[in-house]
C-alpha cells in the first residue's frame, strides 16, 4: 500500500466492516496519539508480523484521574495521521469519546491484584479505564496480535491477565522500549518538560542502570537496589519520587531477593510531570 491508501475509521461500526473483509492476520496498535519513535517501533512490528496493521488514536477519558492530565494531554491528529501513512499503515481507528463511551455506558473490566500495586496504587481506577477501552478496541477489531510498549509495563501485565482469563483469543506482543539517544524513555508526556526539566529526567534511567550494575555484578537484595535507586533520585533537585520498586515481572510482588524474570521500576515527577519506567534484569 502506498501512503495514499491509509483510510481514517471513526466509528465502530465503519471499522467493523473494514475488518470484516480483511483476509489473514491483523495487528492492532492502540496509542492514544501524539506518535512518537516507541509508537513506530509497535507499528513497525505489527507490519513485519501481519497482513494488515491498524493504529487507533483515541485519548481514553476514563483512564485518566480526576486532578490527571486529560484535558492537557497532547494531540495532534494531522501529524499522527501523517507519520502514519509514511509508515505504510493500512488503516486508522480515531474515535470520538461518545463512540466509545455513549450515554449510558456502564459496563467496565475489574483487573484483578496485578492492576492493584504500583501504578495502579499510585492512579485508582487507572487500569479499569485502561483494560475497559483496550477490551472494546478488541472487541472492533478483532485483531490477531496486538502491541504494546514495555515501557508501560504494568499495563503489558494487566492485559496480558486479561487476555488469559477472559479467554480473548488473541496475542499480547510487547514491544522493548524505544530511548532518546540521552536514554530518556520515550513518552508523549515528554513534550511537558523544560530543556532543564529534560535533563534532570535522565536521572530515571541513571537510577534504572545503577540498580542493573549492581545486578550485574552480583547484587540480589532487592532492597539495596532499590536504594541505589533512590538515592540518585533524590540526588536530583527537580525529582521527586512516588515509589521505586523490585519486584517479580508477572505478578508485579515486591521481591526480597532478586530472582530471575525481575523487574525494577519507578514514578517520578519532574516538576510537573509524571514519568514511568523500568528495566528488566535478564541474564
Ligand atoms: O498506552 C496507551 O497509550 C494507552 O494506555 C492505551 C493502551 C492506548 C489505552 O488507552
Amino acid at each position: 500500500m502506498d501512503q495514499s491508501d491509509t483510510l481514517v475509521l471513526d466509528t465502530g461500526a465503519a471499522m467493523r466492516a473494514v475488518r470484516a473483509g480483511l483476509a489473514g492476520t491483523v495487528g492492532l496498535v492502540p496509542t492514544m496519539g501524539y506518535l512518537h519513535q516507541g509508537h513506530m517501533a509497535l507499528v513497525r512490528r505489527s507490519r513485519e508480523e501481519n497482513d494488515h496493521t491498524i493504529v487507533s488514536i483515541f485519548v481514553n477519558p476514563t483512564q485518566f484521574g480526576p486532578q490527571e492530565d486529560f484535558q492537557r494531554y497532547p494531540r495532534d491528529p494531522e501529524r499522527d495521521l501523517s507519520l502514519l501513512k509514511k509508515e505504510g499503515v493500512d488503516f486508522v481507528f480515531m474515535p470520538s469519546v461518545p463512540e466509545i463511551y455513549p450515554a449510558g455506558f456502564d459496563t467496565y473490566v475489574a483487573p484483578g491484584s496485578i492492576a492493584e500495586r504500583l501504578e495502579g496504587a499510585a492512579r485508582p481506577g487507572h487500569f479499569r479505564g485502561v483494560a475497559t477501552v483496550v477490551l472494546k478496541l478488541f472487541n472492533i477489531v478483532q485483531p490477531t496480535r496486538a502491541y504494546f510498549g514495555q515501557k508501560d509495563a504494568q499495563q503489558v501485565a494487566v492485559i496480558k491477565k486479561m487476555a488469559l482469563d477472559l479467554a480473548l483469543g488473541l496475542e499480547i506482543t510487547p514491544v522493548p522500549t524505544v530511548r532518546e539517544p540521552d536514554g530518556l524513555a520515550m513518552s508523549s508526556r515528554n513534550v511537558y518538560l523544560n530543556p532543564s526539566e529534560h535533563q534532570a529526567a535522565l536521572c530515571l534511567w541513571r537510577s534504572l542502570r545503577a540498580a542493573r550494575d549492581l545486578w550485574a555484578k552480583g547484587e540480589r537484595r532487592a532492597e539495596t537496589l532499590r536504594q541505589s535507586m533512590r538515592t540518585i533520585l533524590e540526588s536530583e533537585p527537580l525529582a521527586r519520587i512516588e515509589y521505586v520498586s523490585a519486584a517479580y515481572g508477572e505478578t508485579l510482588q515486591e521481591l526480597e531477593e532478586i530472582q530471575p524474570a525481575a523487574q525494577v521500576s519507578l514514578a517520578v515527577w519532574i516538576g510537573k510531570t509524571r514519568l514511568i519506567d523500568n528495566i528488566e534484569l535478564r541474564v
